[in-house]
């Protein structure tokens, strides 16, 4: 990560960890174990990545980065996707047993309270856009990122391609849902609350779109080349369960490159925005990380 992006995380990082806590609903009676359970997943570490792209994506439309909708919608988006590992990590799904270096949701509390937690965490986050009206039109990119036409079919297709041969074409389409649609939301959710212009609107979603499937083809190579404790999750989990990756088709060397082209694609959709380095940063950070 270079300066300027470990000086943002800096800066802005504790104010994240912060909002997410305090967004978690308090418990009711009987709501204790559940609440444990969101705590838990939600506030166990992470890169907050996506979080980092809400605010980086409203600096660069010249937002106030202390306003309250910048940090709404940063926690939103970070609340569906500690849903999305949660369920990602079930026996049914990944059948994953660690993340974030510590036991998943399902193993440390047991498999009904994970599912509830994920359930729970992605209402959690339409509730925290409907709080007031300037997050309002957030919850439909939101949902339609977090849907059956983003992340959950993404997903859904994941499941379906275990043991089978997918072409670049499915791949890419499966990836971008499953990775690429919360990463573009995040953008697009930081420039929203910015009143970012069509054209800012339109250069940031050129900018999402490649990182979002950077992103993912980077988890992949990690996969392979990372270890266990570096990784925090069990790493050759792919391979382990068949699941058609971008290594597994073209090889590690092209994913690298594909990895890298994306990186070039990223940046040059940012030189229309007027502040877009922190952007640029994280973009170098994606395709980086691990390496
Ligand atoms: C992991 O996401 C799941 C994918 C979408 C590839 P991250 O790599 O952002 O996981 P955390 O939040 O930092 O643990
Ligand atoms: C996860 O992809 C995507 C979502 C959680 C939506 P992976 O299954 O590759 O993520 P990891 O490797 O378990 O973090
Ligand atoms: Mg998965
Ligand atoms: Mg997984
Ligand atoms: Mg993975």
């Amino acid at each position: 990560m270079n300066q300027l992006l470990s000086d943002f995380v800096t800066q802005y990082l504790s104010s994240i960890e912060e909002h997410l806590s305090r967004a978690v609903p308090a418990p009711i009676q009987g709501g204790e174990r559940l609440i444990e359970a969101m705590r838990y997943s939600l506030l166990n570490g992470g890169k907050r990545i996506r979080p980092l792209l809400v605010l980086a994506a409203a600096k660069a439309c010249g937002s106030n980065l202390l306003s309250k909708k910048v940090y709404s919608a940063a926690v939103a988006v970070e609340y569906i996707h500690a849903y999305s590992l949660i369920h990602d990590d079930l026996p049914a799904m990944d059948d994953d047993d660690l993340r974030r270096g510590q036991p998943t949701c399902h193993i440390a509390f047991d498999e009904a309270t994970a599912i509830l937690a994920g359930d729970a965490l992605q209402c959690a986050a339409f509730e925290v856009l409907s709080e007031s009206a300037d997050t309002l039109p957030l919850v439909a990119p939101l949902a339609k990122a977090a849907g059956a036409r983003g992340m959950v079919v993404g997903q859904a297709i994941d499941l379906g391609a275990v043991d089978q041969a997918l072409d670049l074409q499915q791949l890419s389409h499966m990836h971008k849902h499953k990775t690429g649609a919360l990463i573009e939301v995040s953008v697009q959710m930081g420039a929203i609350v910015s009143g970012a212009t069509p054209a800012q609107l339109a250069a940031l979603q050129r900018y999402a779109a490649a990182i979002g499937l950077a992103f993912q083809i980077q988890d992949d190579i990690l996969d392979v080349t990372a270890d266990t404790h570096t990784l925090g999750k069990q790493q050759g989990a792919d391979a382990a369960n068949n699941k058609p990756t971008y290594v597994s088709l073209l090889g590690l060397e092209e994913a690298k490159s594909k990895a890298c082209s994306l990186l070039v694609e990223a940046k040059s959709a940012l030189t229309l925005l007027p502040d877009g380095d922190v952007l640029a940063a994280i973009a170098d950070y994606i395709v980086e990380r691990g390496n």
